[in-house]
Protein backbone atom coordinates (compact mmCIF):
# COMPACT_ATOMS: atom_id res chain seq x y z
CA UNK A 1 0.00 0.00 0.00
CA UNK A 2 1.52 3.44 -1.19
CA UNK A 3 1.30 6.44 1.05
CA UNK A 4 0.91 9.80 0.10
CA UNK A 5 4.36 11.68 1.10
CA UNK A 6 3.63 14.65 3.44
CA UNK A 7 4.85 18.45 1.31
CA UNK A 8 4.10 20.48 4.67
CA UNK A 9 4.47 19.42 8.50
CA UNK A 10 3.95 21.53 11.27
CA UNK A 11 7.90 22.11 12.80
CA UNK A 12 7.12 20.45 16.18
CA UNK A 13 4.90 17.75 17.71
CA UNK A 14 3.05 21.00 19.12
CA UNK A 15 2.45 22.20 15.53
CA UNK A 16 -0.62 20.64 14.87
CA UNK A 17 -2.46 21.12 18.54
CA UNK A 18 -1.57 24.60 18.93
CA UNK A 19 -2.53 25.72 15.02
CA UNK A 20 -6.00 23.13 15.79
CA UNK A 21 -6.75 24.58 19.10
CA UNK A 22 -6.09 28.14 17.48
CA UNK A 23 -8.86 27.38 15.29
CA UNK A 24 -10.64 25.83 17.51
CA UNK A 25 -10.97 28.93 20.64
CA UNK A 26 -12.03 31.35 18.52
CA UNK A 27 -15.38 33.81 18.40
CA UNK A 28 -17.09 30.30 18.55
CA UNK A 29 -16.56 30.29 22.48
CA UNK A 30 -16.28 33.88 23.66
CA UNK A 31 -18.96 35.05 21.38
CA UNK A 32 -21.38 32.75 20.41
CA UNK A 33 -20.90 30.25 22.99
CA UNK A 34 -22.09 32.88 25.46
CA UNK A 35 -25.13 34.45 23.58
CA UNK A 36 -26.70 31.47 22.27
CA UNK A 37 -26.91 29.48 25.63
CA UNK A 38 -28.77 32.51 26.77
CA UNK A 39 -30.86 32.24 24.01
CA UNK A 40 -31.64 28.81 24.64
CA UNK A 41 -31.73 29.39 28.56
CA UNK A 42 -28.35 28.28 29.96
CA UNK A 43 -28.34 24.61 31.66
CA UNK A 44 -30.14 22.21 29.84
CA UNK A 45 -28.07 24.17 26.36
CA UNK A 46 -24.82 23.34 27.90
CA UNK A 47 -25.90 19.94 28.84
CA UNK A 48 -26.57 19.20 25.29
CA UNK A 49 -23.51 20.75 23.76
CA UNK A 50 -21.18 18.77 25.73
CA UNK A 51 -22.75 15.97 24.86
CA UNK A 52 -22.54 16.57 21.71
CA UNK A 53 -18.79 16.88 21.92
CA UNK A 54 -18.64 13.71 23.38
CA UNK A 55 -20.31 11.94 21.02
CA UNK A 56 -20.44 13.35 17.80
CA UNK A 57 -17.51 15.71 17.96
CA UNK A 58 -14.76 14.46 19.28
CA UNK A 59 -15.21 10.70 17.05
CA UNK A 60 -15.71 12.89 14.03
CA UNK A 61 -12.63 15.31 14.54
CA UNK A 62 -10.30 12.08 14.78
CA UNK A 63 -12.11 10.93 11.50
CA UNK A 64 -11.30 14.18 10.03
CA UNK A 65 -7.66 14.29 11.32
CA UNK A 66 -6.98 10.13 10.50
CA UNK A 67 -8.52 11.40 6.72
CA UNK A 68 -6.28 14.28 6.51
CA UNK A 69 -3.34 12.29 7.18
CA UNK A 70 -3.85 9.56 5.36
CA UNK A 71 -4.74 11.56 2.16
CA UNK A 72 -1.98 13.99 3.32
CA UNK A 73 -3.76 17.11 1.13
CA UNK A 74 -6.79 19.76 0.87
CA UNK A 75 -10.24 17.79 1.54
CA UNK A 76 -11.18 17.07 -1.93
CA UNK A 77 -7.67 15.23 -2.38
CA UNK A 78 -7.49 13.71 0.93
CA UNK A 79 -10.69 12.81 0.51
CA UNK A 80 -10.04 11.33 -3.18
CA UNK A 81 -6.86 9.41 -2.47
CA UNK A 82 -8.21 8.01 0.57
CA UNK A 83 -11.05 5.87 -1.40
CA UNK A 84 -9.28 5.65 -4.17
CA UNK A 85 -7.10 3.78 -1.79
CA UNK A 86 -9.71 1.64 -0.93
CA UNK A 87 -11.47 1.02 -4.51
CA UNK A 88 -14.05 3.03 -3.44
CA UNK A 89 -16.67 5.50 -5.09
CA UNK A 90 -14.79 9.48 -6.24
CA UNK A 91 -17.80 10.68 -5.32
CA UNK A 92 -16.94 11.07 -2.09
CA UNK A 93 -14.62 13.86 -2.70
CA UNK A 94 -18.22 15.72 -3.00
CA UNK A 95 -18.01 15.80 0.62
CA UNK A 96 -14.59 17.30 0.90
CA UNK A 97 -15.61 20.08 -1.66
CA UNK A 98 -18.81 20.76 0.96
CA UNK A 99 -16.57 21.08 3.86
CA UNK A 100 -14.36 23.48 1.75
CA UNK A 101 -17.36 25.93 1.01
CA UNK A 102 -18.83 25.46 4.22
CA UNK A 103 -15.41 26.64 5.89
CA UNK A 104 -15.05 29.47 3.51
CA UNK A 105 -18.96 31.03 3.63
CA UNK A 106 -17.98 30.89 7.27
CA UNK A 107 -15.34 33.24 6.79
CA UNK A 108 -17.55 35.22 4.85
CA UNK A 109 -19.69 36.33 8.15
CA UNK A 110 -16.92 35.62 10.42
CA UNK A 111 -14.67 38.56 9.45
CA UNK A 112 -17.97 40.91 10.57
CA UNK A 113 -17.81 39.28 14.07
CA UNK A 114 -13.58 39.72 14.10
CA UNK A 115 -13.98 43.25 13.52
CA UNK A 116 -16.19 44.51 16.27
CA UNK A 117 -13.47 42.25 18.30
CA UNK A 118 -11.11 44.07 16.62
CA UNK A 119 -13.24 47.42 16.85
CA UNK A 120 -13.62 47.14 20.21
CA UNK A 121 -10.38 47.12 21.08
CA UNK A 122 -9.65 50.51 19.46
CA UNK A 123 -12.52 52.09 21.09
CA UNK A 124 -11.71 50.57 24.73
CA UNK A 125 -8.14 52.83 23.82
CA UNK A 126 -10.03 55.91 22.63
CA UNK A 127 -12.73 56.26 25.41
CA UNK A 128 -16.09 55.65 23.19
CA UNK A 129 -16.55 52.69 25.30
CA UNK A 130 -16.97 54.65 28.26
CA UNK A 131 -20.86 54.53 28.66
CA UNK A 132 -22.50 54.29 31.61
CA UNK A 133 -24.85 51.42 31.46
CA UNK A 134 -25.45 48.29 29.43
CA UNK A 135 -28.28 50.57 27.68
CA UNK A 136 -25.49 53.30 26.69
CA UNK A 137 -23.26 50.03 25.85
CA UNK A 138 -26.19 48.90 23.59
CA UNK A 139 -26.53 52.47 21.81
CA UNK A 140 -22.79 52.50 21.10
CA UNK A 141 -22.66 49.10 19.74
CA UNK A 142 -25.67 49.42 17.52
CA UNK A 143 -24.41 53.25 16.31
CA UNK A 144 -21.09 51.41 15.49
CA UNK A 145 -23.30 48.78 13.50
CA UNK A 146 -25.47 51.27 11.73
CA UNK A 147 -22.24 53.19 10.14
CA UNK A 148 -21.53 50.58 6.96
CA UNK A 149 -18.28 52.14 6.39
CA UNK A 150 -16.93 51.60 10.08
CA UNK A 151 -18.26 47.95 9.81
CA UNK A 152 -17.12 47.22 6.37
CA UNK A 153 -13.89 48.63 7.34
CA UNK A 154 -12.98 46.41 9.99
CA UNK A 155 -14.48 43.84 8.35
CA UNK A 156 -12.30 44.23 5.26
CA UNK A 157 -9.36 44.80 7.74
CA UNK A 158 -9.72 41.36 9.22
CA UNK A 159 -9.96 40.10 5.71
CA UNK A 160 -6.84 41.40 4.41
CA UNK A 161 -5.04 40.00 7.49
CA UNK A 162 -6.16 36.72 7.25
CA UNK A 163 -5.28 36.58 3.16
CA UNK A 164 -1.94 37.98 3.96
CA UNK A 165 -0.67 35.57 6.43
CA UNK A 166 -2.74 32.55 4.64
CA UNK A 167 -0.45 33.55 1.10
CA UNK A 168 2.44 33.26 3.24
CA UNK A 169 2.06 29.77 4.41
CA UNK A 170 0.53 28.91 7.79
CA UNK A 171 2.81 26.22 9.25
CA UNK A 172 5.61 28.75 10.84
CA UNK A 173 3.26 32.37 11.30
CA UNK A 174 0.72 30.39 12.99
CA UNK A 175 2.75 28.10 15.03
CA UNK A 176 4.75 31.17 16.55
CA UNK A 177 1.83 33.01 17.32
CA UNK A 178 0.12 30.22 19.14
CA UNK A 179 2.98 29.89 21.31
CA UNK A 180 1.88 33.16 23.45
CA UNK A 181 -1.82 33.69 22.26
CA UNK A 182 -3.52 30.92 23.86
CA UNK A 183 -1.42 31.10 27.70
CA UNK A 184 -2.24 35.04 27.34
CA UNK A 185 -6.39 34.24 26.44
CA UNK A 186 -5.93 31.40 29.16
CA UNK A 187 -4.97 34.41 31.74
CA UNK A 188 -7.05 37.05 30.71
CA UNK A 189 -10.23 34.87 30.89
CA UNK A 190 -9.19 33.27 34.42
CA UNK A 191 -8.83 37.14 35.75
CA UNK A 192 -12.36 37.56 34.18
CA UNK A 193 -13.46 34.87 35.94
CA UNK A 194 -11.88 36.11 39.33
CA UNK A 195 -13.39 39.65 38.56
CA UNK A 196 -16.75 38.33 37.97
CA UNK A 197 -16.15 36.12 41.35
CA UNK A 198 -15.75 38.96 43.43
CA UNK A 199 -18.01 41.52 42.03
CA UNK A 200 -20.51 39.88 39.71
CA UNK A 201 -23.30 38.15 40.31
CA UNK A 202 -21.59 34.81 40.70
CA UNK A 203 -23.82 32.24 41.94
CA UNK A 204 -26.32 33.57 39.27
CA UNK A 205 -24.13 33.01 36.81
CA UNK A 206 -23.29 29.73 37.25
CA UNK A 207 -26.70 28.35 38.22
CA UNK A 208 -27.21 29.65 34.52
CA UNK A 209 -24.60 28.11 33.06
CA UNK A 210 -25.06 24.52 34.98
CA UNK A 211 -28.84 24.30 36.34
CA UNK A 212 -30.87 21.95 34.43
CA UNK A 213 -34.56 22.71 33.24
CA UNK A 214 -35.61 19.59 31.64
CA UNK A 215 -38.09 21.92 29.79
CA UNK A 216 -35.81 23.42 27.64
CA UNK A 217 -34.53 20.30 26.51
CA UNK A 218 -35.98 20.28 23.07
CA UNK A 219 -34.82 19.10 19.40
CA UNK A 220 -34.85 22.42 17.94
CA UNK A 221 -31.72 23.49 21.12
CA UNK A 222 -30.34 20.47 20.18
CA UNK A 223 -29.76 21.03 16.82
CA UNK A 224 -28.34 24.86 17.38
CA UNK A 225 -26.02 22.76 20.27
CA UNK A 226 -25.03 19.90 17.61
CA UNK A 227 -24.77 23.11 15.00
CA UNK A 228 -22.22 24.54 17.70
CA UNK A 229 -20.19 21.71 18.60
CA UNK A 230 -19.35 21.77 14.52
CA UNK A 231 -18.50 25.42 14.76
CA UNK A 232 -16.51 25.75 17.69
CA UNK A 233 -14.50 22.31 17.15
CA UNK A 234 -14.48 23.62 13.68
CA UNK A 235 -15.34 20.43 12.34
CA UNK A 236 -16.71 19.68 8.70
CA UNK A 237 -15.02 22.97 7.23
CA UNK A 238 -11.97 21.75 5.95
CA UNK A 239 -10.05 23.19 8.37
CA UNK A 240 -9.25 20.55 10.87
CA UNK A 241 -8.40 17.93 7.55
CA UNK A 242 -6.03 20.37 6.28
CA UNK A 243 -4.46 20.62 9.33
CA UNK A 244 -4.32 17.52 9.86
CA UNK A 245 -2.43 16.87 6.67
CA UNK A 246 0.26 18.52 8.40
CA UNK A 247 0.60 15.87 11.22
CA UNK A 248 3.62 13.83 10.63
CA UNK A 249 2.92 10.33 11.18
CA UNK A 250 3.55 8.53 14.65
CA UNK A 251 1.84 11.23 16.75
CA UNK A 252 -1.51 10.16 18.55
CA UNK A 253 -4.34 11.49 16.46
CA UNK A 254 -6.73 10.49 19.83
CA UNK A 255 -5.01 12.42 22.71
CA UNK A 256 -4.36 15.11 20.29
CA UNK A 257 -8.12 15.21 19.63
CA UNK A 258 -9.05 15.31 23.00
CA UNK A 259 -6.19 17.75 24.38
CA UNK A 260 -7.74 20.55 21.58
CA UNK A 261 -11.42 19.48 22.58
CA UNK A 262 -10.96 19.90 26.30
CA UNK A 263 -9.05 23.25 25.86
CA UNK A 264 -11.72 24.58 23.67
CA UNK A 265 -14.71 23.07 25.88
CA UNK A 266 -12.59 24.79 28.99
CA UNK A 267 -12.50 28.43 27.08
CA UNK A 268 -15.82 28.62 26.34
CA UNK A 269 -17.27 27.38 29.70
CA UNK A 270 -14.66 29.96 31.68
CA UNK A 271 -16.08 32.68 29.28
CA UNK A 272 -19.41 31.55 30.26
CA UNK A 273 -18.65 32.02 34.23
CA UNK A 274 -16.90 35.47 33.33
CA UNK A 275 -19.79 36.51 31.27
CA UNK A 276 -23.01 35.43 32.96
CA UNK A 277 -22.78 37.06 36.62
CA UNK A 278 -21.62 40.40 34.96
CA UNK A 279 -25.09 40.44 32.55
CA UNK A 280 -27.35 39.32 36.05
CA UNK A 281 -25.11 42.01 38.23
CA UNK A 282 -26.39 44.74 35.49
CA UNK A 283 -29.35 43.48 35.23
CA UNK A 284 -29.29 42.64 31.40
CA UNK A 285 -31.13 40.29 29.78
CA UNK A 286 -28.91 36.95 28.48
CA UNK A 287 -30.84 36.18 26.04
CA UNK A 288 -29.74 40.20 23.88
CA UNK A 289 -28.51 38.04 20.79
CA UNK A 290 -25.08 38.60 19.01
CA UNK A 291 -24.07 41.68 21.14
CA UNK A 292 -24.52 40.18 24.36
CA UNK A 293 -20.39 39.90 25.34
CA UNK A 294 -20.16 43.80 23.51
CA UNK A 295 -22.49 45.46 26.11
CA UNK A 296 -21.66 43.57 29.07
CA UNK A 297 -17.81 43.36 29.34
CA UNK A 298 -16.94 46.68 28.69
CA UNK A 299 -19.08 47.66 31.82
CA UNK A 300 -17.35 45.35 33.57
CA UNK A 301 -14.04 47.20 32.65
CA UNK A 302 -15.31 50.11 33.75
CA UNK A 303 -15.74 48.79 37.12
CA UNK A 304 -12.29 47.00 37.74
CA UNK A 305 -9.04 48.41 38.82
CA UNK A 306 -6.73 49.14 35.45
CA UNK A 307 -9.34 48.86 33.40
CA UNK A 308 -8.90 50.08 30.29
CA UNK A 309 -5.66 48.54 29.66
CA UNK A 310 -7.31 44.86 30.89
CA UNK A 311 -9.90 45.66 28.23
CA UNK A 312 -7.38 46.32 25.52
CA UNK A 313 -5.70 43.38 26.14
CA UNK A 314 -8.81 41.50 26.61
CA UNK A 315 -10.33 42.46 22.88
CA UNK A 316 -6.91 41.91 21.82
CA UNK A 317 -6.61 39.08 22.44
CA UNK A 318 -10.02 37.72 21.74
CA UNK A 319 -9.13 39.73 17.91
CA UNK A 320 -5.91 37.00 17.63
CA UNK A 321 -7.84 33.80 18.51
CA UNK A 322 -10.77 35.13 15.85
CA UNK A 323 -7.17 35.71 13.62
CA UNK A 324 -5.84 32.17 13.89
CA UNK A 325 -9.68 30.75 13.52
CA UNK A 326 -10.12 32.73 10.54
CA UNK A 327 -6.80 31.61 9.05
CA UNK A 328 -8.04 27.78 9.24
CA UNK A 329 -11.02 28.30 7.19
CA UNK A 330 -9.80 29.20 4.21
CA UNK A 331 -6.72 27.44 4.27
CA UNK A 332 -8.38 24.52 2.60
CA UNK A 333 -9.37 26.97 0.14
CA UNK A 334 -5.75 27.89 -0.61
CA UNK A 335 -3.94 24.49 -0.07
CA UNK A 336 -6.60 23.46 -2.71
CA UNK A 337 -6.15 26.18 -5.64
CA UNK A 338 -2.10 25.19 -4.89
CA UNK A 339 -1.59 21.45 -4.72
CA UNK A 340 -4.62 21.27 -7.75
CA UNK A 341 -3.42 24.23 -10.45
CA UNK A 342 -0.07 25.15 -9.36
CA UNK A 343 -1.88 28.61 -8.19
CA UNK A 344 1.05 30.81 -6.04
CA UNK A 345 -0.34 30.46 -2.18
CA UNK A 346 -0.35 34.67 -2.50
CA UNK A 347 -2.06 34.25 -5.72
CA UNK A 348 -5.13 31.46 -4.66
CA UNK A 349 -5.39 33.85 -1.15
CA UNK A 350 -6.08 37.05 -3.32
CA UNK A 351 -8.64 34.87 -5.39
CA UNK A 352 -10.24 33.77 -2.68
CA UNK A 353 -10.08 36.78 -1.08
CA UNK A 354 -11.72 38.75 -4.03
CA UNK A 355 -14.83 36.51 -3.73
CA UNK A 356 -14.59 36.77 0.32
CA UNK A 357 -14.80 40.91 0.15
CA UNK A 358 -17.80 40.71 -1.86
CA UNK A 359 -19.75 38.06 -0.07
CA UNK A 360 -18.53 39.28 3.63
CA UNK A 361 -19.43 43.06 2.60
CA UNK A 362 -22.95 42.17 1.28
CA UNK A 363 -23.09 40.28 5.20
CA UNK A 364 -22.05 43.07 6.43
CA UNK A 365 -24.80 45.18 5.22
CA UNK A 366 -27.64 43.41 7.03
CA UNK A 367 -26.96 45.30 10.22
CA UNK A 368 -27.42 48.59 8.40
CA UNK A 369 -28.72 49.20 4.80
CA UNK A 370 -29.58 45.37 4.39
CA UNK A 371 -31.14 44.75 7.28
CA UNK A 372 -34.59 44.10 5.64
CA UNK A 373 -33.25 42.60 2.69
CA UNK A 374 -34.47 39.22 3.76
CA UNK A 375 -34.91 35.32 2.58
CA UNK A 376 -36.59 32.83 4.34
CA UNK A 377 -37.08 35.62 6.84
CA UNK A 378 -32.73 35.93 7.67
CA UNK A 379 -30.81 38.50 6.63
CA UNK A 380 -27.65 37.35 4.59
CA UNK A 381 -25.75 37.55 7.99
CA UNK A 382 -27.72 35.02 9.77
CA UNK A 383 -28.70 33.07 6.54
CA UNK A 384 -24.54 32.28 6.23
CA UNK A 385 -24.35 31.15 10.07
CA UNK A 386 -27.98 29.06 9.97
CA UNK A 387 -27.11 27.54 6.49
CA UNK A 388 -23.21 26.59 7.95
CA UNK A 389 -23.56 25.45 11.54
CA UNK A 390 -27.26 23.70 11.00
CA UNK A 391 -26.93 21.99 7.86
CA UNK A 392 -24.06 21.70 5.93
CA UNK A 393 -21.13 21.06 8.75
CA UNK A 394 -23.47 18.54 10.35
CA UNK A 395 -23.81 16.91 7.02
CA UNK A 396 -20.62 16.95 6.41
CA UNK A 397 -19.70 15.02 9.38
CA UNK A 398 -22.58 12.62 9.01
CA UNK A 399 -20.89 11.72 5.32
CA UNK A 400 -17.26 11.47 6.91
CA UNK A 401 -18.87 9.31 9.86
CA UNK A 402 -20.64 7.27 7.41
CA UNK A 403 -17.52 7.03 5.28
CA UNK A 404 -15.09 6.03 7.93
CA UNK A 405 -17.55 3.50 9.57
CA UNK A 406 -18.97 1.62 6.51
CA UNK A 407 -17.10 2.51 3.47
CA UNK A 408 -13.37 2.36 4.37
CA UNK A 409 -11.29 -0.86 4.40
CA UNK A 410 -10.61 -1.06 8.24
CA UNK A 411 -7.10 -1.34 8.10
CA UNK A 412 -6.27 2.09 7.38
CA UNK A 413 -8.17 4.14 9.65
CA UNK A 414 -6.91 1.22 12.20
CA UNK A 415 -3.28 1.95 11.33
CA UNK A 416 -4.39 5.96 11.34
CA UNK A 417 -5.69 6.04 14.58
CA UNK A 418 -3.77 3.86 16.20
CA UNK A 419 -6.14 3.54 19.10
CA UNK A 420 -6.07 0.37 21.61
CA UNK A 421 -8.45 -1.98 20.70
CA UNK A 422 -11.14 -1.02 23.11
CA UNK A 423 -10.68 2.54 22.03
CA UNK A 424 -11.21 1.34 18.42
CA UNK A 425 -14.19 -0.23 18.90
CA UNK A 426 -15.48 2.44 20.70
CA UNK A 427 -14.86 4.87 17.77
CA UNK A 428 -16.42 2.53 15.87
CA UNK A 429 -19.49 2.52 17.31
CA UNK A 430 -19.80 6.17 17.74
CA UNK A 431 -19.12 6.67 13.60
CA UNK A 432 -21.24 3.96 12.87
CA UNK A 433 -24.21 4.36 14.96
CA UNK A 434 -24.19 6.88 17.18
CA UNK A 435 -23.35 10.24 15.25
CA UNK A 436 -25.43 8.79 12.05
CA UNK A 437 -28.40 8.39 13.68
CA UNK A 438 -28.23 11.35 16.38
CA UNK A 439 -27.65 13.66 13.50
CA UNK A 440 -30.33 12.22 11.18
CA UNK A 441 -32.90 12.70 13.78
CA UNK A 442 -32.34 16.14 14.69
CA UNK A 443 -32.13 16.60 10.92
CA UNK A 444 -35.55 15.12 10.28
CA UNK A 445 -36.98 17.19 13.03
CA UNK A 446 -35.85 19.76 11.99
CA UNK A 447 -37.28 19.34 8.72
CA UNK A 448 -40.38 18.52 9.92
CA UNK A 449 -40.48 15.10 8.81
CA UNK A 450 -40.34 13.36 12.85
CA UNK A 451 -43.85 13.86 14.50
CA UNK A 452 -42.20 14.16 17.60
CA UNK A 453 -39.56 15.66 19.16
CA UNK A 454 -35.96 13.59 19.47
CA UNK A 455 -35.63 15.03 22.59
CA UNK A 456 -38.66 14.25 23.86
CA UNK A 457 -39.00 10.03 23.50
CA UNK A 458 -34.74 9.93 23.44
CA UNK A 459 -35.53 6.23 24.47
CA UNK A 460 -36.84 5.56 21.14
CA UNK A 461 -33.62 7.11 20.12
CA UNK A 462 -31.21 5.46 21.85
CA UNK A 463 -33.46 1.93 21.30
CA UNK A 464 -33.01 2.74 17.40
CA UNK A 465 -29.23 2.85 17.80
CA UNK A 466 -29.15 -0.31 19.97
CA UNK A 467 -30.95 -2.18 17.43
CA UNK A 468 -28.98 -0.60 14.70
CA UNK A 469 -25.86 -2.09 16.47
CA UNK A 470 -26.55 -5.61 16.75
CA UNK A 471 -27.77 -5.53 13.00
CA UNK A 472 -24.89 -3.72 12.05
CA UNK A 473 -22.36 -6.49 13.62
CA UNK A 474 -24.58 -9.30 12.45
CA UNK A 475 -24.86 -8.55 8.83
CA UNK A 476 -21.61 -6.43 8.31
CA UNK A 477 -20.37 -7.40 4.96
CA UNK A 478 -17.14 -8.87 5.06
CA UNK A 479 -14.67 -6.25 3.86
CA UNK A 480 -15.68 -4.67 7.16
CA UNK A 481 -15.21 -8.16 9.48
CA UNK A 482 -11.51 -6.51 9.63
CA UNK A 483 -11.94 -3.29 11.09
CA UNK A 484 -14.00 -4.99 14.07
CA UNK A 485 -11.45 -7.05 14.35
CA UNK A 486 -10.02 -6.10 17.10
N1 LIG B 1 -13.96 27.10 15.75
C1 LIG B 1 -14.05 28.50 15.44
C2 LIG B 1 -14.63 29.24 16.61
O1 LIG B 1 -15.13 28.62 17.54
O2 LIG B 1 -14.60 30.46 16.60
C3 LIG B 1 -14.85 28.73 14.19
C4 LIG B 1 -14.42 27.93 13.00
C5 LIG B 1 -13.07 27.89 12.63
C6 LIG B 1 -15.35 27.24 12.27
C7 LIG B 1 -12.68 27.17 11.49
C8 LIG B 1 -14.97 26.51 11.15
C9 LIG B 1 -13.63 26.49 10.77
F1 LIG B 1 -13.27 25.82 9.73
Amino acid sequence: MTREKPKNLWLSRWGFILAATGSAVGLGNIWKFPYITGEYGGGAFVLMYLACILAIGIPVMMTEIALGRRGRGSPIDAIGRVVRENGGNPAWKAVGGMAMLAGFLILCFYVVVAGWAFAYTWKMLDGSLAAPSVEALGAVFEAHNASPLQLGGWSVLVALLTLLIVGKGVQAGVERAFRWMMPGLAVMLLALVGYAWTNGSFGRGVAFLFSFDASRLTGEAFLAALGHAFFTLSLASGAILTYGSYIPDGQSIARTTFIVAIADTCVALLAGLAIFPVIFANGMDPSAGPGLIFMSLPLAFQQMPFGTLFGVLFFAMVSVAALTSAISMIEAVVAYLNEKYGISRPRAAFGAGSVLLVISLSAMLSFNVGADWKLFGMTLFDGLDYLTSRWMMPLGGILMAVLAGYCLRGEILREELGLSPAGHALWLFMVRYVSPVLILMVFLHALGWLGFDPLARWYWIAGAIGVLAVAGELFRPRGLKAQARV
